[in-house]
């Protein structure tokens, strides 16, 4: 699996990196407190798909917190613990790519079916049935997320 290294030193919290990697776009989002909170305060019984869905757990079926899918922050980061989503953009029903910032949760939507995924990335209306999911990904410095 090739991987890819990523300078995120320009990615300033409310805005995102779309990258491409293994010929899919990749989000790679530094989230507001706000949007941490809001996708923190998500009660799981309210979440359609349960699963993080996220490849860097052992048990990719872990519940879809939002603690289960966000990365860690790099050592010594001043940004709060939750700030860096990585995902990756393809829109979990026929593959689409969802846009930023947009939706009915303050997330992302695709506009091709009309799905709504929250801050966290995940599914919460429309016809897509899983999360966005979450690739290999890991700071290698203060700066620099690798992908794979
Ligand atoms: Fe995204 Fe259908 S491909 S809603």
């Amino acid at each position: 699996l090739a991987s890819i290294r990523v300078d995120v030193a320009g990615v300033a919290p409310g805005t995102q990196l779309t990258v491409l990697w293994q010929g899919k776009p990749v989000f790679i989002r530094a989230r507001t407190e706000e949007e941490i909170a809001a996708a923190r305060e998500v009660p799981l019984e309210e979440l359609v798909d349960p699963q993080a869905n996220n490849a860097n757990l052992s048990n990719a079926e872990s519940p879809a917190t939002d603690e289960n899918r966000a990365l860690a922050n790099p050592e010594g980061s001043d940004l709060p613990e939750g700030t860096w989503l990585v995902q990756m953009g393809v829109c979990t029903h026929l593959g689409c790519v969802p846009l930023g910032d947009s939706g009915d949760f303050g997330g992302w939507f695709c506009p091709c079916h009309g799905s709504h995924y929250d801050t966290s990335g995940r599914i919460r209306r429309g016809p897509a049935p899983r999360n966005l999911p979450v690739p290999v990904a890991t700071f290698v410095d203060a700066s620099t997320i690798q992908l794979g």
